[in-house]
């Protein structure tokens, strides 16, 4: 008897760890490859909304860096004494009074003209494959009825919504992966300050699981995770719940943002965010890796930006360009009203990328950077390869032929979105390939120019 129960406890104990593939170590974890289809897609849409969208309000021109013009930083600035919070706060005093907490926003955040179909439909003919919206940020609203977030989610006041569960499914419908960005800490959650384990295993870990079991997300897009070390956040241990055991075990992707050592390090795909690197060279490396940034100057809607904080459609789709040439992903960024709405100015921004990808979106999806664009450096020349094809990106429209060595073959090289055949010279491995004449009628683009070499490499 003992012995058939010793064997049954062996079997038991076998099978169990070798399902276990990843343990709850570092080393582990990042033997996890990102998933083929992350490195794929190439464009997705990152969404900052929640309780920061009612006031929605940054000193966009001031001279204060990057970091304070982020309007979903509203409730700490206010909260703050640096010399960015104080024009937080002397505009909050003056708008809303002093008696006026930040709390006091919810009920104001209603969402009411939010229609998910329409926000999927404009992500999907902008040309992005997935979309990262915030599901709980540092402020600790979460917009899905978290039960350990009680009375300060969009379910219990404001919108009384499932946020989350509607626009996944819009977004899902639509064909496009969805994710969830998710801050590890809140700014003013006692637990958190007072209790930082008890934070941890009975808030932070049961929100994160409850997040992926209901809604099975593709991404996991931590962050605010630069107060602890990862061991404090238990994030190796989460990770490996999430690798082995989770619904989307197999195919989801996580970033580098799992404790204040992570980031170019550990996790999954690396990030960087307003180009700015968090130690470490993004770029270089052979991981995945993702820029992510707003249309302006901030991830949540900023009411009083203008023209000139916001990117031009020609700027954000070099930027794409850049981006995917240098192997990397861009998450851009838009920060809908409290009502529900995306601001016009960023559905023409997006649209205008997703026309130009309409085009030259096979230059984009599903390539790799190409190793020889280190040998044919140029001004406003960027380089992507898919198989034996080589796509040359031009940000401005070239004046003379554009040449380029390391070139094995060239079957036929043609301008994207026109039927001219572009005539071309090859002597030994340098190409020339000839710029065509183009009538405005047959310009394919006024923003950037594509040229296939079909046998390339
Ligand atoms: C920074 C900011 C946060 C923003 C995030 C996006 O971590 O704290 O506001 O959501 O960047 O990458």
């Amino acid at each position: 008897m003992k012995k058939s129960i010793f064997l049954l406890f062996a079997i038991f104990i076998a099978t169990t760890s070798f399902a276990q593939k990843y343990q709850a170590n570092w080393e582990s974890i990042n033997s996890r490859p990102v998933p083929q289809w992350f490195e794929d897609v190439k464009f997705g849409i990152f969404i900052h909304w929640g309780v920061y969208s009612v006031p929605a309000r940054a000193p966009a021109n001031a001279d204060i860096g990057i970091y304070a013009k982020y309007a979903e930083w509203y409730w700490k600035r206010i909260m703050g004494n640096e010399k960015a919070d104080v024009l937080f706060r002397d505009y909050h005093n003056k708008m809303y009074g002093e008696d006026f907490y930040y709390q006091d926003f919810a009920g104001s955040f209603k969402a009411e003209h939010f229609e998910p179909e329409k926000w999927a439909d404009v992500f999907k003919r902008s040309g992005a494959k997935y979309v990262v919206l915030t599901s709980k940020h540092h402020e600790g609203f979460t917009l899905w009825p978290s039960e350990q977030s009680w009375n300060w989610n969009s379910v219990d006041v404001g919108p009384h919504r499932d946020l989350c569960g509607d626009l996944s499914k819009a977004v899902k419908d639509a064909g496009l992966h969805m994710g969830f960005y998710y801050s590890l800490y809140e700014w003013f959650n006692p637990l958190y300050h007072n209790n930082l384990e008890k934070y941890v295993d009975d808030h932070m870990i049961p929100q994160m699981k409850d997040l992926v079991t209901r809604y099975e997300p593709d991404i996991v897009w931590t962050d605010g995770e630069w107060d602890h070390p990862s061991e404090k956040w238990k994030s190796t241990e989460f990770l490996a719940w999430l690798y082995n055991d989770s619904p989307v075990k197999d195919r989801v992707c996580v970033n580098d943002r799992w404790g204040k050592e992570t980031r170019g390090v550990d996790g999954g795909y690396f990030t960087t965010e307003y180009d700015l690197v968090h130690e470490g060279k993004i770029g270089d490396v052979e991981k995945a890796w993702e820029e992510c940034r707003g249309i302006g100057t901030s991830f949540g809607y900023n009411r009083i930006e203008d023209l000139g904080n916001y990117m031009s459609s020609d700027a954000l789709i070099d930027l794409l360009i850049e981006k995917v040439a240098a192997g990397g992903n861009l998450l851009l960024d838009i920060g809908p009203t409290a009502d529900g709405l995306i601001p016009v100015i960023q559905q023409q921004r997006l649209l205008d990328i997703g026309s130009w990808l309409e085009i030259n979106g096979d230059a984009i999806y599903g390539t790799r950077k190409w190793e020889g664009a280190k040998e044919n450096k140029a001004e406003n020349v960027f380089y992507t390869k898919k198989g034996n094809d080589l796509y040359v990106h031009c940000t401005k429209f070239p004046e003379k032929p554009i040449e380029v060595k390391g070139i094995k073959g060239a079957a036929k090289v043609t301008l994207l979105g026109t039927n001219a055949k572009t005539g071309f010279k090859k002597s030994g491995s340098k190409l020339i390939i000839n710029i065509p004449q183009l009538s405005p009628v047959k310009n394919p683009s006024e923003f950037a120019w594509v040229f296939k070499v079909e046998g390339a490499l």
